[in-house]
């Protein structure tokens, strides 16, 4: 198994515009992404092979992109299908291409996968309730100055919330939780316990009567996490992240929040719009500075039993990076206590 063997996100569904182009990295790879003549994605290594320009500054028409240098045409399995310097002698030839990549479209996400032979077919995460009745969701996109192991881990520790995002989700030694922590198939899920009020600004509206909260947070590979709060009916709430690997110290992280408050979806928007950006800023901030010092002094952790997650996280995607299948690691499961 091969991080390329799966799908990741390059765009919202909406961004490609019929002849538009989007330049996009994912894993070293670059791409020009835009839309064939039949509406559907498209995405091709970022190169002009004639002398090495980037199709992405180029012009797509009619389901074809156009190199900007000299103007070389490429459809949309990156066969060179037009050379303006060859005019009407111009004879398609299956060796003139530029690699072309697998492209899906699903929850409306645009998704690309780099091998052009997977061991194995996976398919996209499927977003939880996305446009589904009741169901509103919130989608926003932020860059981050780390690898995807480092930024999946923070979406689900709740150690950090105390400090990094101080009364907007928790206040900090209050509460001590109980959880569950199990790796088992390639995923990982937290489940907590004890859980009532201790959730900020977001407890006062959403779960004001003091209900217990179910929350279960969870990690799937190679780079999805989720987390759920339910807090009543119509009191409940999913934030889904794909961390997309750029290059090693850029990810590109598509978020939704998808939520069910009943009558009060669509008043929430505004307010959760803003919340999560609020948020995940400070994620962004100190997830930057955690970087600054693993590429001064490298990766060394000094874990605790809170860190649990962090540890299986790591096991999964290192198992990747070696080529192996992370579902062949034994099953486990620990309890843990922590304060916050
Ligand atoms: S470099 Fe692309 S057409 Fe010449
Ligand atoms: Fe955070």
């Amino acid at each position: 198994m091969k991080f390329d063997d799966f799908w990741y996100v390059v765009c919202e569904s909406n961004q490609l515009k019929s002849c538009k182009v989007l330049q996009r990295t994912v894993l070293g790879e670059w791409l020009a992404v835009f839309r064939d003549e039949d509406g559907n994605p498209t995405a091709l290594r970022d190169r002009c092979m004639h002398r090495n320009s980037r199709l992405s500054h180029g012009k797509v028409s009619s389901g074809k992109i156009q190199c900007p240098y000299h103007g070389w045409v490429y459809d949309k399995n990156g066969l060179v299908v037009a050379v303006p310097a060859e005019g009407k002698d111009f004879r398609p030839c299956h060796t003139r291409r530029t690699l072309g990549y697998d492209t899906k479209e699903q929850d409306g996400y645009v998704y690309v996968r780099l091998t052009q032979n997977p061991t194995e077919k996976f398919e996209p995460f499927l977003m939880p309730h996305y446009k589904q009745p009741g169901w509103e969701t919130v989608r926003v996109i932020n860059r981050f100055r780390n690898n995807v192991t480092n930024c999946a881990e923070n979406f689900i520790d709740i150690p950090h919330t105390a400090s990094v995002h101080p009364g907007v989700f928790r206040s900090s030694m209050q509460q001590k939780l109980e959880m569950t922590v199990e790796r088992r198939n390639g995923s990982v899920f937290a489940e907590y316990r004890n859980e009532t009020n201790n959730l900020g600004w977001f407890a006062r509206f959403l779960n004001h009567q003091g209900y217990e909260i179910r929350h279960i947070d969870s990690f799937h590979m190679p780079n999805v996490t989720s987390v759920e709060y339910d807090m009543a009916p119509q009191r409940q709430l999913f934030i889904t992240s794909q961390s997309v690997p750029e290059t090693e110290e850029s990810t590109l992280v598509y978020t939704d929040v998808t939520y069910n408050y009943g009558i009060w979806n669509k008043l929430a928007r505004p307010f959760i719009y803003w919340t999560a950006q609020y948020i995940i800023h400070q994620d962004v901030e100190a997830l930057a500075i955690q970087w600054e010092v693993i590429k001064k002094y490298g990766t060394h952790f000094a874990n605790t039993p809170a860190d649990t997650i962090h540890v299986f996280v790591e096991s999964i995607r290192n198992k990747i990076a070696n080529g192996e299948d992370p579902r062949n690691l034994p099953d486990k499961s620990v309890r843990v206590n922590f304060w916050v």
